[in-house]
């Protein structure tokens, strides 16, 4: 399968990239310090699903936030990256979240009402999974590879 390769230098902090990949939205966003904080907050036990749903980890990974994020070049061990890298494809019937939305501040799926939080977890709502994470991994400190 293909890789794309996605220059994300221009993105700002607390904003949010989408590119098309494999005919799928990618939302690649850089999060600010309050939106990691928020996630990091969140007891795994509250979360309706509790994998990471990250390709780049192994099978059975808690959906920490420290799991949800992809990992830069310059991060320490332990650190929770910025950096979400998720399928725009809502884990209930495949709409497109809207970003910055719903109530817990992360993106919200208008289709049936649900809510993900600022990793990316679903948090209410009839979606079963929280967002996927596809094989991705910088390469130099502005790219990311996507697959
Ligand atoms: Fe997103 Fe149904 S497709 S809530």
């Amino acid at each position: 399968m293909s890789s794309i390769r996605v220059d994300v230098a221009g993105v700002e902090e607390g904003t949010q990239l989408t590119v098309k990949w494999r005919g799928k939205p990618v939302f690649i966003r850089y999060r600010t310090a309050e939106e990691i904080e928020e996630a990091k907050a969140v007891p795994i036990t509250d979360l309706p699903d509790v994998d990471a749903r990250n390709e780049n980890l192994s099978i059975g990974a808690e959906a920490t936030d420290e799991n949800r994020g992809l990992i830069t070049p310059d991060m320490e061990e332990g650190a929770d990256s910025p950096w979400l890298v998720m399928l725009g494809v809502c884990t209930h019937l495949g709409c497109v979240p809207l970003g910055e939305a719903g109530d817990f501040g992360g993106w919200f799926c208008p289709c049936h009402g649900s809510h993900y939080d600022t990793a990316g977890r679903i948090r209410k709502g009839p979606a079963p999974e929280n967002l996927h994470i596809p094989l991705a991994a910088f390469d130099g400190p502005t790219e990311i590879i996507l697959g």
